[in-house]
């Protein structure tokens, strides 16, 4: 494909266009990267990454495979924006986190900070467990976006304030699985 094939892709979900934001060869180098910065901030650590679903499940998924020493896993559920591309600022607990938490070291791995409101609960309900540390990982950010004042510690790409779906995000269920990174066509 052509870079001007490449810039120039579009698709279409839930009636509204999206164009091509990151493809899957960067996502997968900046994964591989950070994987690596883990792997040597971590060594003998054994972290415990919590995947925040639905978003993040196939970030969590290559990320881990990037990790070479020694790791855990588990997941939490919030509310998500159901059928909005706003967030009504009202996070909520869908699924809980099973493991036990207490003198582990945990990355918490979510797909995108937009208000920063999720990022912010989980941190918070997280120490309640008594970790020996806890850092925020996210593939994507928003800092036109976020409101609240929560440390980022791994960010994958800076990205524009606007509604972004593939590689694990939705828009209202569809899009997740999409290879590559789109965003909203403002000029549809
Ligand atoms: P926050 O609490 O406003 O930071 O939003 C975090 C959650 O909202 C993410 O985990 C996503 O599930 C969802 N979200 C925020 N922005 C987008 C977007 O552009 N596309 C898809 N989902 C999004």
């Amino acid at each position: 494909m052509t870079v001007n094939e490449q810039v120039n892709r579009t698709t279409v979900c839930n009636g509204e266009r999206f164009r091509l934001y990151l493809d899957e060869s960067t996502i997968r180098d900046r994964v591989a990267e950070l994987g690596r910065q883990i792997s040597a901030d971590y060594e003998g650590l054994r972290p415990v990454l919590v995947g925040v679903l639905n978003g993040a499940f196939i970030f969590l998924a290559d990320l881990m495979r990037e990790i070479s020493g020694d790791c855990e896993v588990d997941f939490i559920k919030l509310s998500s924006y159901g059928e909005s591309k706003i967030s009504n600022g009202v996070v909520t607990e869908l699924k809980a986190i099973d493991a036990n938490l207490q003198g582990k070291h945990v990355l918490i791995i979510e797909d995108i900070v937009d208000t920063g409101l999720s990022m912010k609960y989980l941190c918070d309900r997280i120490q309640e467990n008594g970790p020996a540390s806890v850092k925020a990982v996210t593939l994507l950010h928003k800092a036109a976006a976020t409101k609240v004042d929560v440390p980022l510690d791994y960010v994958g790409f800076e990205i524009d304030n606007l509604f972004v779906i593939g590689y694990g995000l939705d828009y209202s269920q569809l899009g997740r699985n999409l290879k590559d990174i789109y965003i909203l066509d403002e000029d549809q």
